[in-house]
């Protein structure tokens, strides 16, 4: 089948810095695919590019087999748009943000008011209906703009951190959401900073760094492939360090920040069985997960404030 995205050698320029790279990759129909980078790697641009407000400066793009450069207006028919910024009229009520919306795009008057009506019912926001948009909760305005990006019942999706700065529950809320559209047919494109987020729902992803795509896959594969099975993770006294790097340092991948060390257990090995050989009152043995993929291929640990990986 053919892929419902493909960009080739997408770049993007400002000036002379090229924040994304000559990127290769398709999309599948009903996927749920995931842009991952730390800050400032280059996933909003990409995902502005794929949804069509930021020109592309090199490469090509392929949007349910039309050619984006050329097809743009029918293609933004096509898909919806949750950007980084909510990007809703304060000027408006609720309601009025998604007829206003959906007029936009040539809906009939009572058909907007159906289908408004019909949305802030999924998102558990009628309610609030006739509230002007600014007495909105931050969540509650992200699910505003969710429900405006399905106004056209767009066939693609795309998300920019639809869940950053909600509470757990408001996430979780969001995610279930989410994977019904997906149910529904909807293929999904989404950037986040949370590696749970992505490995709940993404079937494929790419973490991309400096413009850069770092690696790509099905997130369980990356896992495997990155960093196998388990994390052992112990803290270890400076002085101690070259006698720990010693044991392992020819045996096992690993990672070191400040005092702690973190050791990838190959897929067909246990990490009982390294434990044994480890002197340390502090060992912490966990699932691998893509928090450490993350921190493996993007180099460095953002929610660490000690910084620098030896
Ligand atoms: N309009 C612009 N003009 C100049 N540089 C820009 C512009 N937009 C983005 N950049 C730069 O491009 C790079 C990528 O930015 P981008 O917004 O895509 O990052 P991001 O991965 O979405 O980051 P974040 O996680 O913080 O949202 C950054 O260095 C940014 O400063
Ligand atoms: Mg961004």
């Amino acid at each position: 089948m053919s892929p419902i995205i493909e960009a080739r050698n997408l770049t993007k320029s400002y000036g002379n810095f090229l924040a994304v790279k000559n990127l290769n990759f398709s999309i599948q129909t009903n996927e749920c695919f995931g842009i991952l980078g730390p800050n400032g790697a280059g996933k909003t641009t990409t995902l502005k590019m794929l949804y069509g407000t930021s020109p592309l400066s090199k490469g090509d793009l392929f949007i349910m087999g039309m050619n984006a450069r050329k097809n743009l207006k029918t293609i933004k028919k096509e898909i919806g748009v949750v950007s980084q910024d909510n990007g809703l009229d304060p000027d408006f009520t609720v309601l009025d943000n998604l007829i206003v919306y959906g007029r936009y795009f040539r809906m009939k008057s009572h058909e907007a008011k159906r289908k408004a009506k019909e949305l802030l019912r999924f998102m558990h926001l009628d309610n609030y209906m006739d509230m002007p948009v600014e007495s909105l909760s931050g969540g509650m305005k992200r699910r505003l703009t969710i429900a405006r990006a399905l106004m056209t019942d767009p066939k693609i999706l795309f998300l920019d951190e639809p869940t950053t700065g909600l509470d757990p529950q408001a996430r979780l809320w969001i995610w279930e959401n989410l994977l019904n559209l997906k149910r529904k047919g909807v293929t999904l494109v989404l950037t986040t900073h949370y590696m749970e987020e992505a490995e709940y729902l993404c079937d494929r992803l790419f973490i991309i760094d400096k413009g850069d795509i770092l690696c790509e896959g099905v997130p369980s594969d990356l896992i495997r492939s990155t960093i196998g099975s388990e994390v052992v993770e112990f803290h270890v006294e400076m002085n101690d360090l070259e006698y720990h790097l010693k044991k392992i340092r020819d045996r096992f991948d690993y990672q070191i920040f400040n005092n702690r060390i973190r050791l990838f257990v190959p897929i067909n090995q246990q990490a009982k069985d390294i434990i044994s050989e480890v002197t340390s009152d502090n060992i912490v043995v966990r699932r691998a997960s893509l928090d450490d993929v993350f921190l493996k291929v993007a180099g460095y640990d953002p929610t660490s404030s000690m910084g620098d990986l030896l």
